[in-house]
């Protein structure tokens, strides 16, 4: 049920996007309101989009989106932002998109958008912010109906349409049923993103003797010049005697990461003492043209991979207002433009397992982390979409933030603090075993966090 409507503000409203049934029947309904309106297309830089009068509204709407144009709407809601009236309207519209990708055939691409339309409703509370996934442009909601959902009061950003039946999306506890299954023996396990974090404390829970396991990785294994030297003030001062023209802060910065690489070859090592065989291939997953060829050589080399592990990604926390456009492809490009590629050269539908990891921030979007929110709605629904395609089980695991490791870590008093669930290395490690034994083919979408240990 949506709640009762508020009044229309005032100013001018801009739709973007293709200029089809959808958007004209709104602009004509904002007109018969007395409110001016002007159209523009997705292809429109945002740099030109200049409005004098105050921005009461956008509509936007692409049918076909792709990563660029997903992008696009982070930077025209950025470009805006400043202008928009108190309790201006944003609304983002998809055919296929986030709530229908469940059941349906769906365009990735549309729920990066509502992720980031959902980041932006929590950055801008005063806004009312919708996304609206429309099941068949062909069975569109009544006018009435849209505009009802548009103005109302309950905070709801997502939600769908299959005419005028309303679909949210709400995760349930589902009891494991049956026996537990065993995984492959031996098994062959490909890992994105593997020699620290939780994909390598995972892993270090999932091989075993007689496993091959190919883990891929942005840094590469070098020499540790400071072998003997554990101390981080000492390295830090044998640095600063080495390089006196370093500044702290940079100084800082390679005591870092001479920690993470002693990490990654602590890990490597370990690995190498669990498994049968182990290759590590250093290489920036974003870029396809190196990232394609060395799938390729895999894929020869291992002609049955059992386990595909993604759990490549990087965050850069910032506002919408302050983040960067190479900030946000960053962030995206890691997760999501690696995902293809990987599809593209090993067929990700014939493989028994395929696990994502997602986050908890991309069900709810999450301040600061537009980029990140985007990229990760894009693995739920891609998720979904070979799920469809595929014999074998595809996963995308929702993680909430662990303790101890990974890119949440430094976080945890914050979370503590904040009284929100840090899940610890052992239960993670427990859950994903347990969901790749237990889980059933079909449960996508698994969120681990409050309530779902
Ligand atoms: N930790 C959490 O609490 C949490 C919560 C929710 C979701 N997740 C998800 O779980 C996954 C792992 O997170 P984490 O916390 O373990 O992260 P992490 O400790 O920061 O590790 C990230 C891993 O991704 C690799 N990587 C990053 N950019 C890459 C690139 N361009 N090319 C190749 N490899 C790249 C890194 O390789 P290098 O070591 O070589 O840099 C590293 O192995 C991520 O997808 C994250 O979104 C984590």
């Amino acid at each position: 049920m949506t709640s009762p409507h508020k009044d229309l503000p005032k100013g001018i409203f801009i739709f973007v996007g293709e200029n089809d049934a959808l958007l004209t029947t709104l602009a004509e309904k904002i007109r018969t309101l007395g409110q001016e309106h002007i159209f523009m297309d997705c292809a429109t830089p945002v740099e030109n989009i200049k409005v004098n009068d105050e921005v009461a509204g956008v509509f936007y709407f692409c049918k076909e989106p792709c990563a660029q144009s997903s992008q696009y709407v982070f930077s025209l809601l950025k470009h805006l932002q400043n202008q928009f009236v108190p309790h201006a309207i944003i609304c983002h519209f998809s055919c296929g998109g986030r709530v229908f990708s469940l059941i349906d055939k769906s365009n990735v691409f549309h729920s990066a958008e509502t992720g980031i339309v959902k980041t932006f409703a929590l950055e801008n509370p005063g806004l009312q912010v919708k996304s609206i996934d429309i099941r068949d442009l062909n069975n569109m909601p009544d006018v009435d109906v849209l505009w009802k959902e548009i103005l109302s009061e309950d905070n709801l950003v997502e939600v769908g349409y299959d005419q005028n039946e309303r679909y949210v999306i709400e995760a349930n506890c589902v009891p494991y049923e049956g026996n537990p299954r065993d995984l492959p023996q031996p098994k062959t396990i490909l890992a994105i993103g593997g020699l620290r974090g939780i994909t390598a404390e995972i892993l270090q829970s999932l091989v075993s003797a007689q496993d091959h396991l190919i883990v891929v990785g942005k840094s590469p294994i070098v020499e540790d010049t400071f072998v003997d030297v554990k101390d981080e003030r000492e390295l830090f001062r044998l640095i600063q005697e080495r390089e006196q023209q370093l500044s702290p802060v940079v100084i800082n910065e390679q005591v870092k990461e001479i920690l993470l690489h002693r990490e990654r070859t602590r890990v490597l090592s370990t690995l190498k003492d669990m498994c049968a065989k182990v290759s590590y291939y250093s290489v920036d997953v974003t870029n396809d043209s190196v990232f394609g060829p060395i799938l390729d050589a895999i894929d020869m080399e291992y002609p049955k991979i059992d386990i595909v592990i993604h759990g490549a990604g990087v965050i850069r926390d910032n506002l919408i207002v302050n983040k960067s456009e190479r900030e946000f492809a960053e962030v995206f490009d890691t997760k999501v433009r690696s995902l293809f590629t990987l599809d593209k050269h090993l067929s990700l539908k014939n493989i028994p397992y395929v696990v994502l990891f997602s986050s908890l921030a991309a069900r709810f979007g999450n301040i600061g982390q537009v980029d990140y929110v985007a990229a990760n709605e894009v693995m739920n629904a891609f998720a979904h979409e070979l799920d469809r395609k595929s014999a074998g089980r595809v996963i995308s695991f929702n993680w909430g933030p662990w303790s101890q490791i990974g890119m949440a870590a430094r976080l945890e008093k914050n979370f503590r603090d904040k009284k929100i669930y840090v899940i610890s290395p052992q239960q993670g490690c427990d859950i994903f075993l347990r969901e790749l034994h237990c889980g059933q083919k079909g449960d996508v979408e698994v969120f681990v966090g409050e309530g779902h240990e």
